[in-house]
């Protein structure tokens, strides 16, 4: 049975079937709610460029770790990665088809992120990998332990889309301890973390907020008033998303934080049992990342 304290087991890179194409994702997939929708879409054009550029450093720092079981951790992690990243781009790509200007929201992300490839060193690229980490696991967090998130979601094929979500989030909170133990072993201290932390808060909000915004205005809906009002109930009221996450995201500024310390498998095992898979439940190599 996988827990929520994945350091002493290998980490799987499933490959579960979703049907993502432009005939089933709805625009407004999360019970025809536009916020709790675009919310979710303008995070999927986020990931699909971001876990790229975790995957990239990551691959730099693997094979030199002297601890066996953490080079198998990171071989799980990158495999778990690029397989959101394969489903993030057809979802993206349907995001597409509905006439969103996707490419230039990735182009954009990319751009930021290849300056930090070009400029930071490795130990800050891998510190800014491990405080994205620490959201991604917050955001998951979040989303499964409160059904306001998801829960709306309730025709079939909307209900995929949930599904999907669902596996991603269990498997950011399933890997959580990985980049942050790395960062640690390669010689990373606190000043480094907190400070690659604080820059990629603002640039992980401000790149999803910036494609919020191109997914609203698209719509016609970005100032509309209920459109506004919708969205101090989704961050204030419930699921309250400002309050459910400041608490996750201050706990990083701890000197000495573990992210493993906080068991969080009665999150993830439902998830993860009820998924189809397409390949076996396999720790793999992380070989075969699409470029
Ligand atoms: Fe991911
Ligand atoms: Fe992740």
């Amino acid at each position: 049975m996988r827990r929520g304290l994945p350091r002493e087991l290998l980490l799987a890179a499933r490959r579960p079937v979703f049907a993502l194409d432009a005939t089933r994702l709805r625009r407004y997939w999360n019970g025809g709610d536009v916020i709790m929708s675009h919310l979710f879409n303008a995070g999927s054009i986020l990931f699909e460029v971001g876990e790229r550029f975790f995957i990239d450093v990551l691959r730099e720092h693997g094979d030199s770790l002297t601890v066996a079981s953490l080079q198998e951790q990171v071989r799980g992690f990158i495999g778990q990665e690029a397989n959101h990243r394969r489903v993030h781009v057809d979802y993206n790509n349907t995001l597409a088809q509905l006439g969103y200007e996707v490419d230039a929201l990735r182009r954009r992300t990319a751009g930021v992120l290849s300056h930090y490839r070009e400029k930071a060193s490795p130990l800050m690229q891998l510190a800014m990998v491990a405080g994205c980490e620490h959201l991604t696991a917050s955001l998951s967090s979040c989303a499964l332990s409160n059904d306001a998130w998801l829960g709306a979601a309730q025709a079939k094929d909307d209900a995929e889309v949930a599904r999907f979500w669902r596996w991603h989030c269990a498997e950011e909170i399933e890997h959580k301890t990985v980049v942050l133990d790395v960062y640690r072993a390669r010689g990373g201290g606190y000043w480094r973390r907190v400070y690659a932390y604080l820059r990629v808060t603002r640039l992980f909000f401000g790149s999803a907020n910036r494609n919020l915004v191109h997914l609203l205005r698209h719509d016609g809906q970005l100032f509309a008033p209920r459109i506004v009002w919708r969205a101090l109930v989704v961050m204030l009221v419930r699921p309250g998303a400002l309050w459910q996450l400041f608490r996750r995201w201050a706990a990083y500024f701890l000197p000495g934080y573990d992210p493993g310390a906080h068991d969080e498998g009665c999150l993830i095992q439902p998830v993860l049992q009820h998924l189809q898979w397409s390949a076996p439940d396999q720790a793999i190599t992380g070989q075969g990342e699409a470029s």
